[in-house]
């Protein structure tokens, strides 16, 4: 079980959280970092549902193929399994508050805090817009994978 493990948190599981996983997963891989990566979110309508179709063409543009990924609900058991839960917009930040237990051990912080200039702001949801919202959604997700890279391996020295 790799030391660090983070978890990416957004309404459906089936847009954002997702692509977050893809990003995150892609960034480590370059830099021959092991984590373990995974996404969930805090509704239940898309458990055990693959992602939307507008979000697995979206990362097969950058050559990953989510189609295997498949919807699930956080639980306050992910606050023991993950050392890191990020939370994809202000709102779910809200709820995960509510989910974890007292006796949590991952960090929760909003995932664009992150990046720099970016703090405070959410994940736009894409669920109802058009194809272009993806490649936003691809666009920040994939700033945040960065970022979080660089500060995981400056800690690994
Ligand atoms: P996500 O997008 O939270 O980025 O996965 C959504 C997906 C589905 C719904 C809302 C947002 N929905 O209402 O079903």
């Amino acid at each position: 079980m790799p030391a660090i493990s983070v978890l990416f948190v957004c309404l459906g599981n089936i847009c954002r959280s997702p692509l977050a996983e893809a990003a995150l997963r892609a960034e480590a891989e370059r830099v021959g970092l092991d984590i373990l990566v995974d996404s969930a979110g805090t509704g239940d309508w898309h458990v055990d549902c693959p992602p939307d179709p507008r979000a697995v063409r979206q990362a097969l543009r950058h050559g990953i193929d989510i189609s295997g990924y498949r919807g699930r609900q956080v639980s306050a058991a992910d606050f023991h399994r993950f050392t890191h839960v990020f939370a994809l917009d202000g709102e779910n930040l809200k709820n995960l508050r509510r989910i974890r237990p007292s006796d949590g051990t991952a960090t929760l912080a909003l995932l664009m805090d992150k990046v720099p200039g970016r703090e405070g702001n959410g994940v736009t949801d894409p669920y109802y817009g058009d194809e272009a919202g993806f490649a936003q959604t691809w666009d920040d997700v994939t700033s945040a994978a960065r970022a979080i890279i660089a500060e995981l391996s400056s800690i690994r020295g």
